[in-house]
């Protein structure tokens, strides 16, 4: 090796590194260019609808009474599921719907952003307090499915936990014969 061949291999590395450094400035400017262009061009909407709710009055008076959680049985042989997640629990902690069956999640959180994840299906909302999450949901089988919070919600959440119960459709409008708001706590 002789002093010149270190400077040659030195230019070498320099150059490469400029190359590189070029490259990912680039890529940086097209990421920053490519979400500037989808939010001009409304490619990022927003929500067709926004409910809102007053999260500290959500067990005085409203939807989301704890009278009102639950599952209920509408007319036209829908179910509405209502439901609350808060530190570090649902209420009710076990929600239980008939299959096959349309059934639309109402859902907010009483205190931090909470998530809502029914495993092996794509039903997978955020509740963050002051809205009201819907979502669409339906179960071909009957089953037990487990619900964790998907949201970091501080040092609780590992252990934030609930359950959806699809019992057999008969048997759903049976107990709904019996009772207002059906859950599945204690069972
Ligand atoms: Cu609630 Cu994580």
């Amino acid at each position: 090796m002789t002093i010149e061949d270190d400077h040659a291999s030195a230019d070498v590395a320099a150059r490469t590194e400029r190359r590189w450094a070029t490259v990912s400035v680039v890529i940086i400017v097209v990421l920053a260019l490519m979400a500037a262009f989808a939010g001009i061009h409304r490619a990022t909407m927003p929500q067709a609808r926004v409910e809102t709710t007053d999260p500290s009055r959500l067990h005085l008076s409203g939807e989301f009474v704890e009278a009102n959680l639950g599952s209920v049985l509408e007319a036209n042989g829908a179910v509405t599921v209502r439901a609350i997640g808060q530190q570090y629990s649902f209420t009710p902690a076990c929600i239980v719907v008939p299959a096959d069956t349309p059934i639309t999640l109402r859902a907010t959180s009483a205190d931090v952003v909470h998530g809502i994840l029914v495993q092996g299906t794509n039903i997978n909302t955020m509740l963050v307090p002051g809205y009201v999450s819907e979502q669409l949901m339906r179960f071909e089988k009957t089953g037990d499915y487990l619900m964790p919070c998907q949201e970091f919600c501080s040092f609780g959440h590992e252990g934030m936990w609930g359950k959806v119960r699809v019992i057999d459709k008969a048997e759903f409008a049976r107990l709904a014969k019996t009772s207002g708001r059906l859950s599945c706590v204690g069972q």
